[in-house]
């Protein structure tokens, strides 16, 4: 597979798996979190999806499409080592849906960033919440959920909080 055929299916992936989350928590009251910004694709398709959700974005340097870039007060700017203990303040247990992208293409980072992520995210995360991520994730209260039908096995991640 072609690089450029790699990365379409990447796009697809995350598409479909947004979209299967977002009809989810689209009736369920609760704060939406896009982790990592980059050019903004994501965030405005969550936006697109889901209207009436508040979505809180975090992003260590904001470069994003204009149209793309949230409201100072949905921001959370700088490392997420440090923001992510500063959003607990209001967001703590409270996310109904996360979606984290933070990913570089290098997979040691990746991993070697993972074993902070998963319980990062999860003290952020409402109970029968959604994370949907690229990378693994494990965190004993979170049950990995299948993949839509197109996405191929281990491309994207979805899991659920125990209620
Ligand atoms: C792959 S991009 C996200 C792409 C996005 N989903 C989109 O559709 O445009 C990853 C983003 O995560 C951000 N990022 C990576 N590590 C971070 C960290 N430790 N804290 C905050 N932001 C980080 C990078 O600056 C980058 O903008």
């Amino acid at each position: 597979m072609s690089r450029l055929d790699s990365f379409i299916r990447r796009m697809q992936a995350q598409r479909d798996c947004l979209n299967w989350a977002a009809a989810q928590v689209r009736t369920v009251r609760g704060p939406v979190l896009e982790v990592g910004l980059g050019n903004g694709r994501t965030y405005d398709h969550l936006r697109y999806l889901l209207p009436d959700h508040d979505i809180y974005v975090f992003e260590r340097e904001v470069h994003a499409h204009p149209d793309c870039v949230p409201p100072d007060d949905h921001l959370f700017l700088g490392d997420v080592h440090e923001t992510f203990p500063r959003a607990a303040a209001a967001l703590a247990h409270r996310a109904v849906l996360i979606h984290s992208d933070l990913g570089t293409g290098d997979h040691a980072a990746n991993m070697a960033l993972g074993g902070w992520l998963g319980p990062a995210l999860d003290s952020l995360l409402a109970p029968g919440g959604y994370v949907i991520v690229n990378q693994p994730l494990d965190v004993p209260r979170w049950t990995r959920l299948p993949e839509p039908d197109r996405v191929r096995r281990d491309r994207y991640f979805i899991y659920r909080a125990a209620e």
